[in-house]
């Protein structure tokens, strides 16, 4: 079954977000052993000024076993895109996708990321470049805009004519960064405007949420972040779930293991300089998990080696602080369990911008 059509079965397509500094060859295979998985994706790689040389997709041409694999590329030079995108055509790549996500500074200075979103005609261009130059399947993971979000739908849609395959979308602004919560009104609105497929991403710390927000909202598919380096059995709860199996939360054993098993992950393929950083960028946010009341999230990251850091874990992972895991498939101030979308959706004041054009559009509860 070709890619688009596996977009047409009920069950949503799964995706690994990309995440620079994360999803290296090592996270990606990780995540494809949960046999949940249908699309890894690479971190950005960045098209600039300088002529693209064959070893610029490296790493992102690594596919792991059990995934299909999505190459991210973030850049504005048309012929360097074009040339870019035409190195991967003899490779074993199934996706091309365009950033038009990346809210930093240095991404804005150059136009690139969700900076793209400012200008249509820019955007216009780079997009039919790359539909030119390739043969395979063309995505856009964009913002809901830049710094005001009026315009998503017309961007969504223009992406569309320009014969992109499908859109995902983390509907928050650029200029949001990750402040406030991602706006999952847009995300339906961006699915309801398009026939092409839709995949939802941004906040998705739950598994049964996320497969709820799926039927309320019509996407195709479901894109995972930082949801998964919180919570390391995400993958396998929403396996049981979309298996119609029992529901999985993680034994005080498994929790207690986990960043042991990491540093076992890590310790066999990140090289060592590489390593504390990945290390400690992973446990950072699985110690979100825990109630700061008990546990002293921010004393993990003190240490400067892996077995600095596994001393604290075991030192502070009493009963007491596992007992506040929140390592569950549902639940959670946004949880969608009874509530029509609108109503479990951000406060008034989250994305006003994104309120008014909804309101406009009439597609929104104002
Ligand atoms: C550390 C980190 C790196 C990221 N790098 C990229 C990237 O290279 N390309 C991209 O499109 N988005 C990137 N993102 C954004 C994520 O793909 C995703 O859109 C965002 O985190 C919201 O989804 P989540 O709530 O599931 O994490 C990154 C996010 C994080 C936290």
């Amino acid at each position: 079954m070709s890619i688009l059509e596996r977009f047409k079965s009920d069950r949503p397509m799964i995706f690994s977000a990309p995440m620079e500094g994360v999803s290296d060859p090592v996270f990606r295979d990780w995540v494809s052993r949960f046999d949940v998985v249908d699309i890894a994706c690479t971190e950005f790689v960045r098209i600039s000024k300088a002529k693209p040389n064959p070893k610029l997709f490296r790493e992102a041409l690594h596919k792991s076993k059990g995934s299909l694999l999505s190459v991210q590329v973030m850049g504005i030079h048309l012929e360097h895109m074009q040339e870019a995108t035409r190195m991967l055509e003899d490779h074993d790549v199934d996706i091309v996708d365009i950033n038009m996500g990346c809210p930093t500074p240095r991404a804005a200075r150059h136009g690139v990321g969700a900076a793209m979103l400012k200008d249509v005609e820019v955007m216009s261009r780079v997009v039919s470049t790359m539909r030119e130059s390739t043969s395979k399947i063309l995505s856009v993971k964009m913002r809901a805009g830049f710094d005001e979000s009026d315009w998503v739908l017309e961007r969504a849609r223009r992406l569309e004519e320009l014969g992109v395959d499908f859109i995902a979308i983390h509907p928050r602004r650029g200029c949001d960064h990750y402040r406030g919560v991602a706006d999952w009104r847009i995300i339906e609105a961006v699915a309801s405007a398009l026939t092409i497929p839709v995949i939802g991403n941004g906040d998705l710390w739950y598994a049964g949420d996320a497969l709820k927000l799926a039927q309320a909202s019509g996407v195709k598919g479901l894109m995972f972040g930082r949801p998964l380096l919180r919570n390391p059995w995400l993958l396998t709860q929403l396996h049981a779930l979309l298996l119609g199996s029992e529901d999985f939360t993680p034994t005080h054993d498994n929790i207690r293991g986990f960043p042991e098993q990491l540093r076992t992950i890590l310790l066999a393929r990140v090289r060592e300089k590489a390593r504390i950083g990945r290390y400690k960028e992973w446990i950072r946010w699985f110690g979100k998990a825990f109630a700061t009341d008990v546990f002293d999230a921010r004393a993990l990251m003190r240490p400067g080696t892996v077995d600095g850091i596994l001393e604290v874990w075991h030192a502070q992972c009493t009963k007491q602080a596992l007992e506040t895991h929140d390592f569950l498939s549902n639940s959670g101030p946004r949880s969608l369990a009874g509530s029509p979308l609108s109503e479990m959706l951000p406060s008034a004041d989250v994305m006003p911008s994104a309120k008014q054009s909804l309101a406009i559009k009439g597609s929104g509860s104002a």
